[in-house]
């Protein structure tokens, strides 16, 4: 970790200070609340060191994509009590997000005690990264702290403006965990090393594959992207999704990789993704022209979970399949359960945030990878190569 932390700060730098924490509080919302927390409890260990150490703690995040204007749906207001629940103590909350009103709700409070305003987005210039507002932001606390790993790919004016003026700037535990994690794995894996992509276009994962390919001892391919390849290898593909301007791309990729890319064998295909819709297994180039594949097949499950069991680090990006939809969703789930069994025998395992994330969580076994992130396009940029704003405004450490 090339940035300062929460745990360089002195205790004069934290005690009685008000310390501005930025967090990923962008959760789902379902009839106006709170259907997963998982995004707030991953921010509790960086409020509670603060807490504990005497800091007044003013929490900022976003919410969803409002644009720039006050939408009441996108409102922060419905998770205080999730927040509260989740720190055991009761969080004041503010309806502004800068502002007269707002600095002076950070200096009413007292040390320990934690305020959440509302959603940085309502504010014009907050993605552009403006100066005038980041300069407000700074008002609000006395020291930084950025603990929106799933945010740092933004170059927003709460993610990295505000960190110009106000030091010190420094990393959440969270930001901390994912960038250690997600930094090893890239850095100093435990070989074999393996990634598994999926999703449903190589457009998105382009760089990700190019950038993974010469770490990785194999990349697994799966989802609908794997379908583009077939396209490229002329295999028929039904009404699958694919990717016209891309199958040249895919050629060359296949060309490169060579032996460490490897494409699902075979595919689960049916005439429509709909319940009741009949599911089979063809081998990949036997996908029937009125069928698309929706998932990987049986022996691709079961000989990607023979690769996972064999790895000492592996990275996961992206389902296998339409896995919020049965039968679709084996190949997710078998990747899943593999990825939990190569944890249990001491492989590091690390899986990439967004739906894949969701996935683990959804089986039940997120507490059994050894990490999960809490950021889905943050840790693909990171795994592409990609400086994060949200991390390089932060102070550097000095260098021993
Ligand atoms: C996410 O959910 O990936 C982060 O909160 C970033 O949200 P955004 O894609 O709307 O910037």
């Amino acid at each position: 970790m090339q940035r300062k932390t929460v745990r360089d700060l002195t205790a004069a730098e934290i005690r009685g200070r008000r310390a501005l924490v930025r967090v990923d509080f962008n959760v789902p919302l379902r009839g106006g609340e709170v259907a997963d927390a998982t995004r707030i409890r991953a921010a509790v260990p960086t409020i509670a060191y603060l807490r504990e150490r005497g800091a007044r703690v003013v929490l900022l995040s976003h919410l969803g994509r409002p644009k720039a204007k006050v939408e009441a749906n996108y409102s922060l207001r419905p998770l205080v009590d999730v927040v509260s629940a989740a720190l055991g103590t009761t969080v004041k909350w503010c309806e502004d997000t800068v502002g007269m009103n707002a600095v002076a709700a950070t200096r009413a409070l007292a040390e320990g005690e934690v305020l959440l305003l509302e959603n940085t987005r309502f504010l014009p210039g907050e993605e552009q990264n403006d100066a005038a507002l980041s300069k407000d932001m700074a008002e609000l606390g006395d020291v930084y702290v950025n603990d929106a790993f799933g945010a740092a790919h933004r170059a927003h004016a709460s993610t990295a403006g505000v960190a110009s003026f106000l030091r010190p700037a420094v990393a959440g535990l969270l930001m901390e965990r994912e960038l250690e994690y997600l930094g090893s794995a890239l850095e100093h894996p435990k070989r074999p090393f393996i990634a598994i992509l999926g999703g449903s276009k190589i457009s998105g994962k382009i760089d990700v594959i190019e950038a993974l390919l010469p770490k990785v001892d194999g990349l697994l391919i799966g989802g609908a992207m794997a379908c583009t390849f077939y396209k490229a290898m002329e295999f028929e593909t039904g009404h699958s999704l694919v990717e016209p301007d891309r199958v040249e791309l895919a050629a060359s990729l296949v060309q490169r990789a060579g032996f460490r890319l490897t494409l699902p064998h075979d595919a689960t295909v049916s005439t429509s993704v709909d319940a009741g819709a009949k599911a089979h297994a063809v081998r990949r180039d036997a996908i029937p022209a009125s069928e698309a594949m929706y998932d990987i097949g049986p022996d691709t499950c079961a000989s990607y979970a023979r690769a996972i069991g064999t790895a000492k680090t592996i990275v996961w990006n992206g389902p296998m399949g339409v896995f919020e939809k049965s039968p679709f969703d084996a190949g997710t789930m078998a990747v899943a359960h593999a990825m939990a069994d190569a944890t249990a025998a001491g492989a590091t395992t690390i899986v990439g945030g967004g739906d894949s994330a969701a996935a683990v969580e959804h089986a039940g076994l997120a507490a059994k990878m050894s990490h999960v992130s809490t950021g889905g396009g943050a840790s693909l940029e990171f795994l592409e190569g990609k400086a994060l704003p949200g991390v390089e405004c932060l102070d550097p450490k000095a260098s021993t």
